[in-house]
């Protein structure tokens, strides 16, 4: 199976513009053969918000608003599955920085993610995320999200591993430079695949470190982005995903002690 991550440059409160670039890099990854394609965090809207009611006038509902809607018609047409981090607003009002999963299943929706440890201002914004870490069964893979920050917590993606992804998809806008070392640990710790899409360019003095990063079970960096957009395909072995065995007498789902770790 071909996975991709899109690295991008979204421009701030322009989401028409961005569905258009996002658009061709899908493109181009679905003719290289990508079945799962990530996209950055909030690559409708941009990121660094300066005020709730900047937030509120790009957020959209998912999945009747227009960035699911776009990335659902996008994936029946193309046959690709897509992850992909956008600023959701419920039926309540409420802001969440959240990331929405569809497909070529149906009318093309499948799920969202609501991220669960928020990033410095976005604390000023959004809601934390309420709907725990989730993973997805598409038929082809089990399919884990998580954005950004999330990867600071190794619980976040040891949950999701647990409750049986083969895949993280992992929509980012990294600040910090720690993340592409970061991933293949949690991908070897957690012997599943994967893929960081982040973003490029800056925003109001925060400079995003592209970077993007493809990572398998052990630990091998299969694609690493530039500063610049991208898109990069990889095939990856999703049996070396299901297999958590590392000799014969070492499993590090089964060996694992949970009557210790906790707090
Ligand atoms: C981040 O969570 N966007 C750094």
């Amino acid at each position: 199976m071909k996975v991709a991550y899109t690295q991008m440059r979204p421009v701030f409160l322009e989401p028409e513009v961005n569905y258009s670039k996002a658009e061709e890099l899908i493109r181009i990854a679905a003719d290289k053969g990508a079945k799962l394609v990530v996209l950055p965090e909030l690559f409708d809207t941009g990121y660094n918000f300066r005020s709730k009611e900047e937030v509120e006038g790009v957020a959209g509902e998912i999945p009747d608003g227009p960035t699911t809607q776009f990335l659902m018609e996008l994936s029946r047409e193309l046959g690709v599955f897509i992850v992909a981090g956008t600023a959701e607003k419920d039926e309540k009002g409420r802001l969440y920085n959240s990331a929405v999963i569809t497909g070529p299943i149906g009318r093309g929706y499948i799920g969202k993610y609501r991220k669960i440890h928020l990033f410095y201002r976005e604390k000023l914004f959004f809601e934390p995320g309420d709907l725990g870490f989730r993973v997805f069964n598409i038929g082809i893979a089990k399919v884990g999200v998580m954005i950004c920050f999330d990867w600071f917590f190794p619980e976040s993606a040891r949950t999701l591993a647990l409750k049986g992804a083969d895949i993280i998809a992992h929509p980012s806008n990294l600040v910090m430079p720690y993340a592409p070392r970061a991933m293949p640990i949690r991908a070897l710790e957690n012997r599943v695949y994967t893929i960081t899409a982040n973003r490029v360019g800056e925003e109001f003095g925060l400079r995003f470190i592209g970077k993007s990063t493809i990572a398998s079970p052990d630990a091998d960096v299969l694609a690493m982005g530039s500063e610049d957009e991208e898109v990069e395909v990889v095939e990856v072995d999703l049996s070396v995903a299901r297999n958590k065995r590392l000799n014969e007498m070492n499993d590090v789902f089964k060996d694992r002690r949970p009557e210790h770790y906790s707090l």
